[in-house]
């Protein structure tokens, strides 16, 4: 193999080193391109460029393989809690028993937030989108944390903005659901474990015992972990971005759910049900549905389809579908949606245009159908992506600040006028 990319310029040649991983696509390292030749590389959207070299997640989109530190996620959701893989993420191994224990016991005693919280949620708008409300409540921490303002800090006060993230996030995901339907909220029980503790805090009730169904816990312990990571998606990379200024933990967390808010990201889950929804009530015609998302002047795509990295089926997405069926069955819920998202999919795996342009079903295709079951309102689905996403974003952040990373900072092709005499206001147009 090459241990060197060439490239001409002007009968110049300029050497630039071969990066290989351990696995998956190889690289070479233009870092020293435009000192030694004047040009840089222009790649919008970051089509064939790698922003780190990373530890935590490999993903092979051709083969429709991913994996968290070489574990499988198939093996993971199967076999694994959300915490022990939140543990994987952000340690690098799984965690022996005792460090489970540990690990958990932490976790479990900084649960509670401040309450003054509760007042910033108060100032929002009746019907103010989750989201909004959850970039806000994160960045806040940093004020209750002042401590955490300075990401140079020793190890110990890393570990402990890091447990603090982990604990108190469910505890805020869960209040901002409470505001958003006018109910008080319900405080944490740490006896639980992290799923049932956060599906307490969510539909339980104050003046009432709650017993959660071991079906539900299970499903969301399994949608959480699908969502733990997925390398230098737009999200991971925002959050390294942002960190790599040393900007502290909370804000540069509270800056990935603002990329994740997007409908061409984690916003996609909300959209995925609310096309199913308007298919649905424009009769349930997904073969008129499936020409609207091949006709680029009619403005819609088919949501929860197509992926940047994913050639090939979306693994999650696989395992999804099966614990969909799963879910409805178990609970004996019959949802029309299920039925269209499954034509969708059974005529798209079959049009030529999703097959010449290899879009399958992703992540968020089949997921809100399960959050729908389980009692979530549309307007939460991103909010529990991002309360899945939470641990890879703390692993790619730590792991940018481990490898001593330099602040990102592209560079651009100017397209723009050149120098131009200056105008006064009098004598303007
Ligand atoms: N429906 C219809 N056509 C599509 C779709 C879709 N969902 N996705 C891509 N295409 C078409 C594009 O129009 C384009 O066609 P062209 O080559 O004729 O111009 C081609 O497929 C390639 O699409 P791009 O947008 O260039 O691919 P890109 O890698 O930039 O975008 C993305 C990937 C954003 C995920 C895109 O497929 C999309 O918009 N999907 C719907 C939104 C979605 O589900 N997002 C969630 C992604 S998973 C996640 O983030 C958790």
């Amino acid at each position: 193999m090459a241990d060197k990319a060439i490239i001409t310029i002007d009968d110049k040649n300029f050497e630039m080193p071969i990066i290989k991983g351990s696995e998956g696509d190889l690289g070479f390292n233009i870092g020293k391109l435009r000192d030694d030749s004047g040009y840089i590389t222009y790649d919008v959207g970051y089509k064939s460029t790698g922003s780190c070299t990373s530890k935590i997640t490999f993903l092979d989109g051709e083969e429709g393989i991913l994996r968290h530190r070489g574990y499988s996620i198939e093996d993971l959701a199967s076999k694994c809690s959300f915490l022990e893989v939140s543990y994987l993420l952000i340690h690098g191994e799984l965690p022996n028993k005792e460090q489970l224990d540990n690990y958990t016991k932490t976790i479990s005693k900084h649960t509670l937030v401040h309450e003054d919280v509760k007042l910033v949620l108060n100032a929002y708008p009746t019907g103010a989108h989750p989201m909004g409300k959850l970039m806000a409540v994160m960045s806040m921490m940093s004020s209750f944390y002042p401590d955490s303002l300075n990401p140079h800090r020793s190890e110990g006060d890393i570990q402990l903005t890091i447990t603090r993230l982990m604990a108190k996030m469910p505890t805020l995901c869960s209040m901002i659901y409470k505001h958003s339907i006018g109910h008080p909220m319900v405080y944490p029980d740490n006896s639980l474990n992290y799923v049932e503790n956060y599906l307490k805090m969510t539909f339980g009730h104050v003046t009432e015992p709650f017993d959660c169904d071991p079906v539900i816990m299970d499903a969301m312990n399994k949608l959480l972990i699908l969502h733990a990571d997925h390398e230098q998606n737009c999200s991971a990379s925002t959050v390294r971005m942002v960190g790599s200024s040393h900007a502290n933990l909370y804000a540069s967390i509270s800056a990935g759910i603002a990329a994740l808010w997007g409908p061409l990201h984690g916003g996609a889950n909300q959209m995925v049900l609310e096309m199913l929804e308007e298919i649905k009530a424009d009769g349930g015609d997904c073969v008129k549905a499936m020409e609207r998302a091949k006709d680029k002047n009619s403005g819609f795509r088919l949501m929860g389809f197509g992926h940047r990295v994913y050639k090939n089926f979306d693994p999650r997405a696989k395992i999804i579908k099966v614990a969909c069926d799963n879910v409805l069955n178990k609970l004996g819920v019959n949802d029309p949606l299920l039925d269209i998202a499954k034509q969708l999919e059974e005529i798209a795996l079959k049009d030529d245009y999703f097959i010449e342009r290899k879009l399958y079903p992703n992540v968020d295709f089949y997921s809100g159908i399960i959050y729908k079951a389980l009692g979530f309102p549309t307007q939460m689905f991103t909010v529990l992506f991002a309360l899945g996403r939470l641990p890879g974003w703390i692993a790619q952040w730590k792991e940018m600040r481990d490898n001593n990373e330099p602040i990102s900072r592209p560079r651009q092709i100017y397209v723009g006028e050149p120098l131009r005499s200056f105008i006064n206001l009098s004598d303007r147009k």
